[in-house]
């Protein structure tokens, strides 16, 4: 399947397909005159306003504006992307996808590893039903965990049973197949046999955790009892990173039949509870806080996400990072609100005890992004008079600079946080705030330093249980919870950084008021978000492959992007080879100073440290994109129809932009 899909096929896949065929099949439309109408199935209805024109073959919604081509619509409908829209229409024609000669994509070279998670996914669910002790987790989920046998399925649950080498011996029979199932965290090597190997899902319940468009890539492996871990994890592999996949999103799509907002719940139970009770459009983080990336993931599917966290002093502190998470990736027409739970709950427990209504009722009464924001930057308020206000709007405004300039949503916080100050817009927007210390108070936001710990030791992955058996020590779920502010020395203050958290893990005192910034040494200026990717970069070279610019980027003449792209060139080009190398070889004086200049900079220590730096690169470039105004162009280009997309331009740049979206998605 490598390769590009070539334009002469797209254009005649277009011309042999039908559109009222593949909307027909899908929902049901009524003639009206030259024209279908029917029920909009992008938006909720009660009257038709979605119209379909069979013969300039578009469809267009006047409810909500959807609108579109065969293509557009398969991809809306279906929730794939524009390559497996493509081959569904083409398998509906009988056609096959031609591909042009292009290297092979993630999946691709992992093919083998994701046949053999397959492969286990469907072992541990045979157990289940098959094994001698099966009783013991059927009753488990279906007396513990309240569980039917139809959600168990939905979700591909299983049962590992106990002893050493049940799925080695079973998947893992050749040496090819050990090498993958090893590559896929299946195994765990023996220290003191190398080469030989054990299971590392042991007597334990299996969730299957699937990629959005439904590969299992991983897995999660309950406890029956209280041993540790309660879940063991999957590492990460070349198919799972885990920080960038929600669990049960895959099945969201397929069971949900509108979906338009999104529930981000924090456990596996959560999920499949809440959708054994009718509530299908829960997904949960795989042990670590939401991030932008989940968030821009799935505005790209829904238009409203929930938040969900616990109501005690960690899911406020949680909410917090699903704030700052939110706040760079936000959109107008999008929205992100957070909705906080009794103490003691979970949602798994909550919708048990109260029923769907109940939890929907809550649903409906989340707060809004505004209201969590307004209330964090007054919780964070030490004094009681006018020093305080300005300490409050400037807390706010901090968080509201995070938001992309051009949005609307973010000149009404602006206003509403003028009315709330009395200090005008104008001042507001204009103001350069001075950057708080890293020790602000954030008393009741923030776990201790300790309870941060014992986290990280809870989570930690793959402990067997017989001390013979040496293992690698984990590195930890929950990375998450080393933000890179965590790792960076609280000394140097950031300047302006969009990557500033303001929180940190040390301990502050309480009632100290920051306002009056103490004496500092002297910070070296801060980078700019290109100059910081940059460094990402040269520290983090194989985050270069997992990367791609679009030309338009590419194309820019920026110096600092310039060279950030001749950067980002040498290391996906040369996978192997580190910043030594590329400055081995580089031949061009500038250049190799500004790389100097950047590996000297103060920042390097931390970005040497983080966990997330793909992440930050991924940022960069995406906020880049959207500058270019890369996002509105995929807009408007799904929308138009057959007819426009005629034109080989457009039909390149959508390409292109489909293209794009697709590496993301993956
Ligand atoms: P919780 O500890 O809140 O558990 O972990 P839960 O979801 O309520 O689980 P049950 O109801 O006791 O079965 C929430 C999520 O954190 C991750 C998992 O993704 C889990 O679903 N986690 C938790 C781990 O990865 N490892 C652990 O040991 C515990
Ligand atoms: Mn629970």
């Amino acid at each position: 399947m490598a390769g590009r899909i070539p334009d002469q096929f797209i254009d005649e896949l277009l011309a042999r397909t039908d559109l009222t065929d593949v909307v027909a099949s899908r929902i049901s439309l009524k003639k009206t005159g030259q024209n279908y109408s029917a029920l909009c199935p992008f938006h909720n209805e009660k009257s038709p306003s979605f119209s379909l024109n069979p013969n300039k073959q578009f469809y267009y919604c006047f409810g909500c504006g959807a609108g579109g081509n065969a293509i557009s619509f398969v991809m809306e409908h279906d929730h794939v992307d524009f390559v497996d829209a493509i081959e569904t229409l083409a398998k509906d024609a009988g056609m096959e996808v031609p591909r042009e000669q292009g290297a092979p994509d993630r999946y691709e070279q992992n093919a083998e590893l994701l046949k053999r998670l397959s492969e286990s996914s469907q072992f541990y669910q045979q157990q289940l039903t098959q094994h001698p002790d099966k009783k013991k987790a059927t009753d488990y989920l279906s007396k513990d965990r309240g569980l039917s046998g139809q959600i168990a399925k939905v979700f591909g649950l299983g049962y590992a049973p106990s002893g050493w080498d049940n799925l080695l011996k079973k998947i893992g029979t050749r040496a090819e197949s050990q090498e993958q199932l090893l590559l896929g965290g299946m195994l765990i090597e023996k220290k003191d046999q190398p080469g030989h190997y054990y299971d590392r899902f042991r007597d334990r319940i299996i969730f299957p955790i699937r990629d959005s468009r439904g590969r299992v890539i991983a897995f999660g492996g309950r406890a029956f009892g209280d041993e540790k871990p309660k879940y063991l994890n999957s590492p990460e592999t070349p198919v799972f990173q885990k920080s960038q996949e929600l669990y049960g999103l895959f099945e969201a799509k397929q069971n949900t039949p509108i979906l338009d907002q999104i529930i981000v719940v924090e456990g596996y139970m959560d999920v499949i509870v809440l959708a054994q009770h009718g509530i299908t459009n829960a997904v949960a983080t795989l042990g670590t806080s939401v991030n932008s990336q989940h968030i821009r993931k799935l505005f790209k599917l829904v238009s409203k996400v929930v938040l969900c966290f616990d109501g005690d002093k960690a899911g406020r502190a949680a909410a917090i990072r699903g704030l700052e998470a939110s706040l760079p990736v936000m959109q107008d027409e999008k929205q992100v609100r957070f909705l906080f739970l009794p103490e003691g709950e979970d949602p798994d427990s909550l919708v048990r005890k109260e029923g769907k209504e109940a939890f929907n009722h809550r649903l409906e009464d989340a707060s809004s992004l505004s209201h969590v924001l307004f209330d964090h930057a007054r919780n964070q308020v030490t004094l009681g008079d006018e020093e305080g206000e300005a300490q409050f709007a400037r807390n706010a405004m901090e968080m509201i600079k995070q938001i992309p300039k051009e949005l609307t949503f973010r000149s009404v916080l602006i206003r509403q946080l003028s009315d709330q100050s009395g200090i005008d817009s104008e001042t507001l927007g204009n103001t350069v705030f001075k950057t708080r210390r890293q020790h602000t108070p954030t008393e009741g936001h923030e776990p201790t330093p300790q309870s941060h710990t014992q986290q990280i030791q809870h989570y930690d992955g793959d402990t067997p249980d017989l001390s013979h058996y040496d293992y690698e020590s984990s590195h930890g779920d929950y990375d998450d919870f080393h933000h890179s502010d965590y790792s960076a020395p609280l000394t140097q203050p950031k300047t302006q950084g969009s990557f500033k958290k303001p929180f940190s893990k040390k301990p502050f005192s309480k009632g100290k008021f920051y306002n009056d910034e103490p004496a500092l040494p002297p910070a070296a200026p801060s980078l700019s978000r290109i100059k910081q990717a940059s460094l990402c970069l040269l520290l983090h070279p194989h985050i270069a492959k997992e990367i791609d610019l679009p030309d338009p980027l590419v194309n820019q003449a920026n110096d600092e992007l310039q060279i950030f792209c001749k950067i980002w060139r040498y290391f996906a080009k040369h996978p192997h080879k580190n910043t030594g190398h590329l400055l081995g070889e580089l031949t061009d004086k500038t250049t190799v100073s500004s790389i100097y200049a950047l590996l000297n900079h103060q920042d390097a220590t931390t970005k040497q440290k983080i966990t997330n730096a793909q992440q930050e690169v991924l940022d960069m470039v995406l906020a880049l994109e959207k500058n270019l105004g890369l996002n509105s162009s995929i807009a408007r280009l799904k929308s138009k129809g057959n007819e426009s997309i005629k034109d080989s331009s457009s039909k390149q740049e959508l390409r292109n932009l489909m293209d794009l979206i697709r590496q993301k998605k993956n």
